[in-house]
């Protein structure tokens, strides 16, 4: 018989405590949008008692998403529980997960507590979360490296006070996938109550094994696996859930397991969470990397085109990846371009539509062939919606031998403005020079990625500049075929982001 597994994305929580993960309120919206579509069963929202960003944002989740249960993290106290509480009540379905850590290690330097403290204070907390919410998951933090005997007992009292989902995690990413499956069948055989709950597994990635101690758990007994979009996560990551679901979906008939996720949104999910960090997976990346579907070798080019499950386990189009389909050109009309859109599963709003229609039609007048993933990366680069600055116009000069030139104008607070600046080369010129019109607030460029969308000399360069400004870390992200411009509107992208922050809050 079919075993039914939860996916728990952690994606805004787990993942977004990596470094340079941050992420604003919308954008933390539209990810959560985009994980419903991918039918997620649990988004973790964030951390709701850890920053008001956080909590406004775990807040904003619940009202919005209609598909899928959102959690909140809490530590065992009741400041934390109830923030969770607030922070999820007006969700379809609320989850308050509630951690404390259980291992000889943690308790002892960490919280400074006795086994017998950390017992007592798991069940009083689970006893407090249930009085305010049905569904509490219960987080034994480094379960991995805990000792399964007091494990047990604290797994079968939470139990008792009413958890119904036991997450064992392997927080330092430390066991091999046999350990893990030891670990669960210890614990299906030594918790009398653990039919009164759901096993779930959250393994880090630290030594690569986060998805092998995943399907080692799910194959003991887990019910429910946490992990999140391009394995984002602290340190090496957490699982990463399209490699996850990409296992049970490939090797169904071995592990007899299916999900609700629906495979052919997995590309897309895992462009929009890169396109808003900014952290491209790597090529060899499983499922998502540009060369998880690529045949260069000819031995292996010769078998898939005479059959493709020689070389090919899984198809590109189960993942959403599509054909690099030359689209549409010059003369085509809106309907076409949004059957076009539709067709490559974006379902935009009308007025979304409009705008990505004219971008379009722009790079018509520039760029003689259109592929699937220009549409993709003008749909992915969207404006601000509040647009404090706008481009109008750019001039550079640059030589090998001296520092570059450039003037900038712009519109900025309603007036237009044009600045002229010198810099150690065309891109750092044109930052100084947009740096001018905004004094006195400072922009610092973090760091700078230059992708070509496709292939071909009139290719659209796709930028994103980390910028920060005020400890804040902004990600801006700008297209053009002309590499400067697009440089300049990544980083005008992220001084809007950081309008548009101000205004969210
Ligand atoms: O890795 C971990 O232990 C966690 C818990 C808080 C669930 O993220
Ligand atoms: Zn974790």
């Amino acid at each position: 018989m079919d075993r039914r597994i939860k996916i728990f994305d952690t994606t805004l929580r787990d993942g977004e405590q990596a470094p340079g993960c941050s992420m604003n309120l919308i954008e933390k919206i539209e990810i959560a949008k985009q994980l419903e579509s991918l039918g997620v069963d649990v988004i973790e929202a964030g951390f709701a008692i850890s920053s008001p960003g956080d909590f406004e944002s775990v807040k904003e989740i619940s009202k919005t998403v209609k598909k899928c249960a959102v959690s909140s993290l809490a530590r065992a106290n009741i400041k934390d529980i109830d923030a969770a509480y607030e922070a999820t009540k007006e969700a379809v379905h609320p989850v308050i997960h509630i951690f404390i850590a259980t291992s000889d290690i943690h308790m002892k330097y960490k919280l400074k507590k006795t086994p017998e403290e950390v017992l007592t204070q798991a069940i009083e907390m689970v006893k407090y979360g249930k009085s305010l919410c049905d569904d509490i998951e219960f987080s034994a933090e480094d379960a991995g490296r805990s000792d399964l005997a007091f494990l047990a007992k604290v797994v079968t009292e939470v139990i008792k006070a009413g958890a119904n989902t036991i997450n064992l995690p392997d927080t330092v990413g430390y066991r091999t996938p046999i350990e893990i499956a030891e670990m669960i069948g210890y614990i299906k055989k030594n918790v009398p109550n653990i039919d009164q709950a759901i096993i779930s597994v959250h393994c880090h990635n630290d030594l690569g094994l986060g998805v092998a101690n995943s399907i080692a758990g799910i194959e003991a007994g887990a019910g429910q696996v946490e992990c999140t979009i391009n394995g984002l996560g602290e340190r090496a990551g957490n699982a990463a859930l399209e490699e996850i679901v990409m296992v049970l979906k490939t090797r169904y008939k071995r592990l007899q397991c299916i999900t609700n996720v629906d495979t052919t949104q997995i590309y897309r999910t895992s462009k929009l969470v890169y396109n808003i960090l900014g952290m491209i997976p790597p090529i060899n990346k499983p499922i998502v990397g540009a060369n998880a579907f690529a045949h260069e070798a000819g031995i292996h080019q010769h078998g898939v085109l005479a059959e493709k499950s020689t070389y090919e386990i899984m198809t590109p189009e189960s993942v959403g990846v599509t054909k690099n389909n030359m689209v549409l050109g010059k003369h085509s009309g809106k309907h076409a371009f949004s059957d076009r859109l539709k067709s490559m599963g974006y379902n935009l709003a009308e007025q979304e539509i409009e705008v990505a229609f004219k971008k379009f039609k722009d790079l018509c007048d520039k760029k003689k062939e259109i592929y699937d993933s220009d549409l993709e990366a003008i749909v992915a680069n969207k404006e601000q919606e509040i647009k404090k600055i706008e481009l109008l116009g750019f001039e550079v000069h640059t030589r090998s031998d001296a520092s570059s030139i450039c003037s900038v104008k712009l519109r900025y607070q309603n007036k237009e403005i044009e600045k002229v600046s010198l810099g150690y080369g065309p891109i750092d010129a044109s930052f100084n020079a947009i740096n001018k019109v905004v004094s006195p607030l400072v922009f610092k460029l973090e760091s700078y990625i230059i992708n070509a969308v496709t292939d071909g000399v009139d290719a659209q360069g796709e930028v994103v500049a980390k910028v920060k400004v005020q400890d804040k870390m902004i990600t801006g992200r700008g297209l053009s075929s002309n590499i400067i411009e697009s440089s300049i509107r990544a980083y005008i992208n992220a001084i809007n982001k950081y309008f548009n922050m101000g205004v969210n809050k």
